[in-house]
């Protein structure tokens, strides 16, 4: 598919998922708020589908896994311990001339022409003399100014106009020489900058950047000096979108930090200028800094932390042996540089992730494990193998600490992207929490009577990531008839029974016929302890049909008057059951229906 028509497809995703209330940006009447979203009713049925689906797959249906629940406020020594204070960070740079932020690492290599410039001076005076201002200002000596301006004369004529300006007795003169004598002075300075052009361009796209860039610096009307230029390959070091200059890289850690207890900053003692500061007060500010420093804490980063911190206790309760699991899914928090496509990098997310706990010689066999389980995981909730993909981690991107990690990716139409990843380890997490809290994390094994810390891979997958690739997945157009018969183009979400959030659209094919709409209530009574239904009278059934397949509903049951027996005494307490991506109906006693149903959507 080409990259138009994949960006076009992503828009109509973005946008039904608003229309028909799948996810809606974060404080949108308020302007946004960039990299955070609100999932509607329907969202938020998908999201919980697919949760339990995760809880049930990995904790529910296994003997060698518990769940936990932990705070989502962490203390500091945690992300000490883990590592994340020191290293949780990606590169970042900025834009010199609009300050937009990036992430160095995902800045594509460009290839052009570089224009330096080493510096710019302001060049107003000259612009004067050149104005209209000037002629008003000091009559008759414009003629004069353009047959002596030669840089020797230059210092001379500008003396002499400030001076003329300044000594006028008039007031607007006088404040118009003041501002150039101080402008002389101050010999502003904006330092170096370049500019990327694409061979061929002309010079003077760039140059206008370069003065708006020194414009921005203070300087009124920059006067380019030291133009230098260069042929490159490859290189990150300008702004993808406009070609302007970026910062060199800076580790910008991606935690966020709040604080608890009072929040106020204590506030700096106030003092007289001419008796200086209270030194106690001083002191007493300095301790209540300290303090509200030390009461910093972190909104996790990953919910694996508090499973590693919370190992022994769960290991003692549970009374389980290696190798076992302990699973969480919760809320993770990240200051992402660059939030983007949509939810797939927000900074608010939720993660279902597995820490599986094992002996150390066991690590590499349960990598392949988890990765061949997990792969039939996404495959159980409708994302075909075909659009899921493997990605051996090579050593120098994985961490330090791993000895294996796969990533599987999925296609997106934004590119094949990562849905979750599986990785070995080995015994880190746990040491490092041994080593930091002075508490012994081992495991005793009662048959060896040997004591070690366990070793743990950890599938780990993200919620929003995934809904955004069961929609993706699901999102199609294809060709249905309209109520006359006439083929038109049907949008139609086609997720997985098990995943959908709606199982069952219920309808009379009368509204205004009392005994067609008490009967589809008994249905919808009949149906709901069971499962989420949604019982629809308005429009024709056509229309009916057309508004579930937009949500991904894959069954509609119609009573119609066959199920009243009016038509066909056999077909009495008998409805029509409508499979939403065949458009397929078949005839089915209501009695059966909750059994039909149940299976397909276990
Ligand atoms: N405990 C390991 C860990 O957190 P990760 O690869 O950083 O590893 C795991 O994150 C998963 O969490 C990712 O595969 C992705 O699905 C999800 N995830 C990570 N950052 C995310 C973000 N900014 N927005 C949405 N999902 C994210």
């Amino acid at each position: 598919m080409s990259t138009s028509t994949n960006a076009e497809r992503m828009e109509k995703i973005v946008s039904l998922c608003k229309r028909r209330g799948f996810i809606f940006q974060s404080s949108e009447i308020y302007g946004g708020l960039n990299g955070l979203w609100d999932y509607g009713s329907l969202g938020v049925e998908l999201k919980r589908n697919l949760k339990n689906y995760w809880w049930r797959v990995i904790v529910h249906e296994r003997d060698d896994v518990v769940g936990m629940d932990g705070a989502i406020l962490t203390h500091p020594e945690v992300l000490k311990a883990s590592g994340h204070v020191e290293g949780f960070s990606d590169p970042m740079v900025d834009c010199l001339l609009t300050g937009k932020r990036f992430r160095a690492d995902q800045i594509e290599p460009q290839t052009g022409i570089i224009y330096r410039w080493a510096d710019a001076i302001d060049d107003s005076f000259n612009h004067f003399l050149e104005s209209e201002e000037f002629r008003k200002a000091i009559p008759g000596w414009a003629e004069a100014v353009s047959q002596i301006r030669e840089p020797r004369f230059n210092t001379v004529l500008t003396d002499l106009v400030i001076k003329y300006l300044i000594n006028s007795g008039d007031p607007v003169k006088r404040n118009l020489g003041k501002e150039f004598l101080q402008s002389e002075r101050m010999q502003k300075s904006g330092g170096p900058f370049s500019v990327l052009l694409q061979a061929g361009k002309p010079p003077e796209a760039a140059r206008k950047l370069a003065i708006q860039f020194y414009q921005k610096r203070g300087i009124t009307h920059p006067k380019l000096i030291g133009e230098t230029r260069e042929k490159i390959e490859n290189t990150r070091q300008f702004n993808p979108e406009n070609g302007a200059q970026l910062t060199a890289p800076r580790a910008f850690n991606l935690m966020f930090e709040t604080h608890i207890g009072p929040v106020d900053v204590p506030e700096f003692p106030s003092y007289d200028s001419e008796e200086g500061i209270d030194i106690d007060e001083l002191k007493a500010w300095e301790q209540a800094y300290d303090q509200w420093q030390s009461d910093m804490i972190y909104l996790r980063p990953e919910t694996a932390q508090s499973i590693f911190v919370q190992f022994k206790n769960i290991l003692e309760v549970s009374r389980k042996k290696l190798p076992f699991g302990i699973a969480q899914i919760g809320k993770a928090f990240r200051n992402e540089i660059n939030p983007r496509n949509f939810t797939f990098r927000s900074r608010e997310f939720e993660q279902m992730e597995l820490e599986y706990f094992c002996r150390p010689e066991q690590g590499m066999e349960l990598l392949e494990y988890w990765k061949v389980e997990r792969l039939k995981f996404y495959e159980n909730i409708g994302i075909s193998r075909a659009s899921l993909h493997v990605r051996n981690v090579p050593d120098e991107e994985r961490a330090f600490y791993s000895k294996g990690t796969y990533d599987i990716e999925y296609d997106f139409p934004f590119g094949q992207q990562e849905l979750e990843g599986v990785a070995y380890r080995t015994d880190y997490d746990l040491s490092q929490h041994q080593k930091a809290s002075g508490k012994s994390l081992e495991y005793f094994d009662e048959e060896t009577k040997q004591r070690f810390i366990p070793h743990v891979v950890e599938p780990s997958a993200g919620v929003d990531r995934t809904v955004l690739a069961l929609i993706c997945e699901g999102y199609a157009e294809d060709q249905a008839p309209d109520e006359k018969g006439k083929m038109e183009t049907r949008l139609v979400l086609r997720f997985h029974p098990r995943m959908a959030p709606i199982k069952c659209g219920i309808f009379p094919l009368l509204k205004n016929n009392e005994r067609l709409v008490a009967k589809a209530k008994e249905v919808v009574d009949l149906l709901r302890p069971h499962m989420f239904v949604f019982y629809d009278e308005s429009g024709a059934i056509g229309r009916r049909y057309r508004r579930q397949d937009e949500i991904g509903t894959p069954f509609c049951v119609t009573v119609d008057f066959e199920t009243l027996g009016e038509k066909d005494e056999k077909l009495r307490d008998t409805v029509t059951l409508r499979e939403r991506d065949s458009m397929k109906q078949e005839r089915i006693a209501i009695s059966d229906l909750l059994a039909a149903l149940s299976v397909r959507i276990a």
